[in-house]
């Protein structure tokens, strides 16, 4: 399955997609857990990418398409990829479809998952990230830990984003409004688009996500 999981910051695309991607045995690209591998290896990339990130806008369009290019390239995602975060604007859904038709292929689905304002803001002021792999997401209030700091996975060391302030994510929140929402349309003309409701458990959310997908492809 090729699917484009879209949603505003901290709806739960990363939580959702890691999960989706283990029971669909696809691969989960992120183009956030890339930007950040990049950072943390301190790459040209990664010290293109900080800054932007960490104001909340946009890494231009030109490096991040060639950095999804690349990745659908390679070989684990031949049968299938989960992307989440890209793409985020018009012109990289265009890209998208370009690259898709070299590879004579296409979506099979978009899933939008859809969260209340106040309760994305919630999610992301106590989310909580493993050092060592950045699927590993947590939250201080309702996906805490066993012990506080420390990764339940790998006991790698939580930590919270840099982009996470309350500034930021107010931006990367106008960004999604008025950069990636238009996206939601232009997949919706193609009959691609399923919005779930993204609000209780994680499992409910997968349940719902997963149920939406076979309904999708049974279309
Ligand atoms: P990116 O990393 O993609 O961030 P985002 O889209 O802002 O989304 P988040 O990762 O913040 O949230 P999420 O939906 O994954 O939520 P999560 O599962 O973690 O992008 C970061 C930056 O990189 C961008 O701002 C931009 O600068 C750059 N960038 C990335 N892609 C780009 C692109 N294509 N083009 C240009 N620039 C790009 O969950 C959040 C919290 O909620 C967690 O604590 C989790 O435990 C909790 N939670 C999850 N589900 C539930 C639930 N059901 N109930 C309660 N809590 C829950
Ligand atoms: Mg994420």
């Amino acid at each position: 399955m090729r699917i484009v999981l879209v949603g505003p910051p901290g709806a739960g695309k990363g939580t959702q997609a890691a999960l989706l991607a283990k029971t669909l045995s696809i691969p989960h690209v992120s183009t956030g857990d890339l930007f950040r591998a990049n950072i943390s290896q301190g790459t040209e990339l990664g010290k293109l990418a900080k800054s932007i990130m960490d104001e909340g806008k946009l890494v231009p369009d030109e490096v991040t398409i060639a950095m999804v290019r690349d990745r659908l390239h390679q070989q684990d995602a031949e049968n299938g990829f989960l992307l989440d975060g890209f793409p985020r604007n018009t012109a990289q859904a265009v890209a998208l479809d370009g690259i898709l038709k070299d590879f004579g292929i296409a979506l099979d689905g978009v899933l939008d998952l859809e969260v209340p304002e106040d309760e994305v803001v919630r999610r992301i002021a106590g989310r909580r990230l493993c050092r060592n792999d950045s699927a590993h997401i947590f939250h201080v209030l309702y996906n805490p830990p066993k012990t506080e700091g420390v990764c339940d996975v790998c006991g790698g060391e939580l930590y919270q984003r840099s982009d996470d302030s309350e500034e930021t994510v107010r931006t990367r929140l106008e960004v999604y409004h008025t950069e990636t929402e238009p996206i939601i349309e232009y997949y919706a003309k193609q009959g691609l688009v399923t919005t779930i409701p993204a609000l209780g458990k994680v499992d409910e959310v997968t349940e719902r996500a997963i149920a939406a997908l076979r309904e999708n492809a049974n279309d």
